[in-house]
């Protein structure tokens, strides 16, 4: 019979379940064991399941806060944070399994977002490969190191869609499509949840934050989030759905308004959307502190207030603000809460501790062994080299790149030598210490350096403190100091090679016209600084493309793809009441899908299997792409729609399909894409959601402005 861990004096309630070894296991709707469990918990110990708290770190580990250790003992807190390790998570997990009255596993989450010990690129570098394969091994492997740290759970993927480059955590998302950004949503969730949530190397997922966190006004964080349920619902909510429909349990609130509702107490979000339409079965948590928050908000009067506007608006778990510690039991006893409320909260997280498999081996997790094998292995390292390679973005070449190898080059800049930087923010357990090298590092192993040489590599950027959470900036130029390097560099005749590392769309207009090349490295690992040198030298032939648009200057945001028509187009050059700007053209400076490469790709013109299609059925159309260079490169081929007429305007463009195909030089490849019903749906004018009977316009290419076009109809 399997050891059982629950406390003595309860075994007999939940004996059957684990005797019979269906502990963990779901039997139609629900676990054995959290039945059990339920039918024997005290309100105080189903509330203490509500509860997250954090661990901190000092500089000789991990340690709790003052009262913490006692709130876990005493079923008061039943999941933690920020506490990672095999053994510190074992330590803690002893204690609530061995010293609380019904011995129930706690639950240890953590931010691991681009990596855990091998830090990936940021995500918006990521979102730039367009490749969920590549996105879904990332999250994999981060799975696997974290879980053998003991944790369960990560607070990722990020969904949030962003047009707003003033906002620091566009450095966290898959940027401003809701198409793309779906994609890798569920990438990410399966390669963290993978297929069995209860093996030792999956990791739950938390889709966040839940809803439109990347719409803050003005690009300020936290700040209000306001715009139509029909805008919100067709570009900003599919990627959050994407990652539940591809399993996720778990979702956090945002901290942010909508509609004047605080997300964490927004029932039309968490009720209405999330679990009536969408089917959400597991839980969601507040982010950080985002119950008391709402006092601030002016939406609660105090915090218990706020716990009580939390609780029934479908909110199951608190992160660290104690609310629902404090004032939970009261609220019941006032009546302001029902018992049942309380009892759906505590039994979304115990079903999936249960998923998780703690019930069957709370210790399942903790593996100092697996922690010391799976850790910055060289296959993992291999995979982030590789994989910050396919996020960089060839923004503008002259010529000039690829580098020669053996030809001397200067290398400058204040990111040009800093391990730091390359790791940027939420850099999970990452050390500066497992970065091997800098850019100016790797570039060394393949050149000589030398100050007077005539091509400079000139590394300029953003510090990684610069972006991620609290980190918005009016000014989305390059600091004046770097760009009056360039600036006397090119008075000085110098070739210049500009390397960015930056986590948000940067205003690179001067740097475009001054720059031999642009090459946007995001913030790229641990292993950034080979693969900045493995693309500089044309080992690796630049693939990324943007998944976000990057404007000409801060007065054209918010700028993106799908922008609509207007009434008053702007068409003609010199006409003045068109939709337009009197200092700066439409168009960005580099737009959503742009990226080059070290060979030229060509379109063939798109055909249609037919010229219409009608109800359930569906066309296809086809396009063939050459490689007409001379070296072997991968292209994204992108395709967009437009609706001509709709009960509702849509977009000029919106992104529908895309995909990879590398080809050797000479080669061709016919690229089809199938059109649906679905490819054509949107939110009509009644919030149905649907096609409509009319003409569309469709456009392939390998950008959103480089695009061929054809024309077809739809009839319900
Ligand atoms: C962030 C979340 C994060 C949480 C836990 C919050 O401040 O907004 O993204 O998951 O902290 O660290």
């Amino acid at each position: 019979m399997r050891k059982t861990f629950i406390a003595a004096s309860f075994a007999a309630v939940v004996f059957v379940a684990v005797s019979c070894g269906t502990a963990g296991r779901r039997t139609g709707s629900t676990y054995p064991v959290v039945d059990s469990l339920m039918r024997v918990m005290t309100l105080e110990e189903k509330i203490g399941q509500t509860v997250l708290f954090t661990s901190d770190w000092s500089v000789t580990g991990p340690t709790m806060r003052t009262g913490y250790l006692d709130d876990i003992r005493a079923g008061r807190c039943g999941n933690i944070f920020n506490a990672y390790t095999a053994d510190y998570t074992r330590e803690l997990q002893r204690v609530a399994v061995e010293e609380t009255r019904l011995g129930i596993p706690l639950l240890f989450g953590y931010d691991v977002i681009h990596g855990f010990r091998t830090i990936f690129p940021i995500n918006l570098a990521l979102s730039c490969t367009w490749d969920p394969a590549s996105v879904e091994e990332s999250a994999r492997i981060a799975a696997r190191e974290a879980t053998a740290a003991g944790l369960h759970w990560t607070f990722s993927p990020m969904c949030d869609i962003c047009v707003e480059p003033r906002w620091g955590r566009i450095s966290e998302g898959s940027g401003e499509d809701a198409f793309l950004g779906s994609a890798l949503a569920a990438a990410m969730t399966r390669g963290y949840q993978g297929d069995d949530l209860s093996a030792d190397n999956t990791l739950l997922a938390c889709v966040k934050h839940y809803a439109a966190y990347g719409a803050p006004q003005a690009g300020r964080d936290y700040n209000t989030v306001d715009m139509s349920e029909r805008w919100l619902r067709e570009f900003y909510l599919p990627p959050y759905k994407a990652a539940i429909d591809a399993g996720a349990l778990s979702v956090m609130a945002s901290f942010n308004e909508l509609d004047g509702v605080p997300a964490t107490a927004s029932k039309h979000l968490m009720e209405d959307i999330l679990r009536d339409e969408w089917g959400f079965k597991g839980f969601v948590v507040t982010d950080y502190t985002g119950i008391n928050e709402m006092v601030c908000h002016g939406y609660a009067a105090d915090e218990e207030d706020a716990a009580s506007l939390a609780v029934n608006a479908g909110i199951d778990m608190d992160m660290q603000s104690a609310a629902y510690m404090n004032y939970l039991k009261g609220l019941v006893e006032a009546g302001k809460v029902s018992e049942k409320t309380v009892d759906d909260c505590c039994r979304r997280v115990l079903e999936v501790k249960a998923a998780l498999g703690l019930f069957e081996d709370p210790y399942r997790y903790c593996s100092a062994e697996r922690e010391a094998a799976e850790t910055l292995t060289d296959q993992n390292r291999a995979a982030a080299r590789r994989i910050a390679c396919e996020s960089m973005v060839l923004l503008s070449n002259n010529g000039i790149l690829p580098l020669e190898k053996g030809r001397p080059v200067a290398v400058t800049g204040p990111l040009a030598d800093s391990k730091n930087d390359l790791l940027a923010s939420w850099r999970g357990a990452g050390r500066v210490e497992d970065v091997p090298v800098s850019v100016l590092g790797a570039i060394r192993e393949v050149n000589p350096v030398s100050a007077s040489a005539g091509t400079v590599v000139l590394v300029a950027g953003e510090d990684c403190r610069w972006s991620g959470e609290a980190a918005s900036r009016s000014d989305i130029r390059l600091p004046e100091e770097q760009t009056a390097l360039l600036r006397q560099l090119k008075a000085q005749r110098k070739k210049v090679v500009l390397v960015v590392m930056n986590g948000r769309p940067l205003d690179l207009s001067e740097e475009s016209q001054l720059a031999d090349a642009i090459l946007e490295a995001w913030y790229p690992g641990t292993m950034g600084g080979y693969a900045v040198a493995d693309v500089l030298f044309g080992d690796f032939n630049p693939s990324g493309k943007l998944s976000v648009t990057f404007p000409r200057n801060l007065g054209q945001v918010p700028i993106y793809h799908y922008a609509k028509n207007t009434g008053r187009p702007y068409v003609h050059p010199e006409a003045k009441y068109e939709s337009r700007y009197l200092d700066v053209p439409n168009e960005p400076l580099y737009a959503f899908g742009h990226g080059l490469s070290y060979t030229d790709f060509t379109y063939g013109e798109p055909e249609l299997s037919a010229a219409s299609f009608s109800g359930e059925g569906s066309i296809t159309v086809r396009t063939s792409v050459s490689n007409t260079g001379s070296r072997a490169g991968t292209e994204t081929v992108q395709l967009y729609i437009r609706d001509l007429v709709g009960s509702v305007t849509r977009p000029v463009k919106q992104l529908k399909g895309f995909r990879k195909v590398s080809l050797a030089p000479g080669e061709t490849e016919e690229v089809s894409f199938t059109i649906d019903k679905e490819t054509l749906s949107f939110w009509r004018q009644d919030m149905s959601f649907g096609p409509e009977t009319g003409d569309f316009k469709l456009f392939v290419g390998g950008a959103s402005d480089k695009v061929k076009e054809a024309q077809f109809s739809y009839t319900e």
